[in-house]
């Protein structure tokens, strides 16, 4: 059932709060939110991002991107909405600490946007598809608060570009096993791939995925690691988390390999409304 936006039955597998270190994981969205920001402004001024456009950073989170967006446009304005209460808290504090005043923040739940229909020129969702269990509904709310003509942007990732080395069944196993955990959680760590035909089913025009690969020569092993592997074991419960923090054991020891290299593939999707 969809739920309203002062609880987080509709955060699907991300509930921030409920990690074992809440502090050690909006350290992570941090790094996420920086380290290949210049990447991700160009992917931005390709889905056609301009100055003076009105933005809505869907699943914002803690704001960090939001401001960021605030800083391209200009004269144009951010609205980042959240379930996520603690979360909204935080890009309150974002805005203040970059000192951008062209971003709002609220509360608010994508199943059931609380924003007039045909009025944002851009929307932005990053990293919050692979945690929903009913994507088409929120391309389709996406679609209804989007004038005609406006662009979403979507950035996400697919489990099936995802590579380590040194060959390591522990990697293997553990990419395996949080991918089954976010599944049973609601989520989907195949999204990337999968929302090209998403997007299209749900009448957006001009669609378009590319991929992006990310990897340790751009990020550092161990930031690899961190941002894209190790926080994952966040998605087990039980025995399946004790079986993966011992591949986690062996994953963080092959690392140390001198050799050792990684990469994720980030995938940018956009589409139009006609
Ligand atoms: C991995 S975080 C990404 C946050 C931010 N977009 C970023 O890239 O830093 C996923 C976000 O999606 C939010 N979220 C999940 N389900 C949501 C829903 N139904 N409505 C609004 N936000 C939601 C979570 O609260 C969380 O902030």
């Amino acid at each position: 059932m969809l739920m309203s936006s002062n609880n987080l039955d509709d955060a699907g597998s991300y509930k921030y709060g409920q990690f074992k270190d809440n502090e050690e994981e909006l350290d992570r969205l941090k790094l996420q939110a920086t380290i290949a920001l210049d990447l991700e402004k160009k992917a931005w001024k390709k889905a056609g991002l301009q100055p003076g456009m009105k933005v809505l950073d869907l699943a914002c989170g803690p704001g960090f991107i939001s401001c960021e967006l605030a800083k391209e446009v200009g004269d144009g304005h951010v609205v980042g909405v959240d379930i996520n209460e603690a979360l909204i808290a935080t890009a309150h504090q974002a805005k203040e600490r970059e000192g951008v005043d062209n971003v709002s923040f609220s509360l608010g739940n994508l199943y059931e946007l609380d924003l007039p229909e045909n009025s944002f020129d851009f929307v932005y969702a990053r990293f919050v598809f692979q945690h929903l269990e009913h994507p088409e509904k929120a391309l389709e709310n996406i679609l209804k608060v989007l004038r005609p003509g406006g662009v979403l942007c979507i950035t996400d990732i697919d489990d099936n570009w995802t590579s380590f080395s040194p060959e390591s069944d522990a990697f293997v196993k553990f990419i395996r096993k949080a991918g089954a955990g976010q599944r049973r959680k609601g989520g989907n760590r195949l999204i990337g791939s999968q929302l090209y035909g998403m997007l299209k089913n749900t009448g957006y025009q001009d669609v378009s995925t590319n991929v992006h690969p990310l990897s340790s020569e751009d990020l550092g092993i161990r930031y690899f690691l961190g941002i894209a592997v190790l926080f994952r074991v966040e998605m087990l419960n039980g025995f399946q988390k004790l079986l993966a923090l011992n591949c986690l054991r062996k994953i963080k020891k092959a690392a140390q390999d001198e050799h050792a290299w990684g990469a994720v593939g980030v995938f940018v999707t956009t589409g139009i409304k006609s």
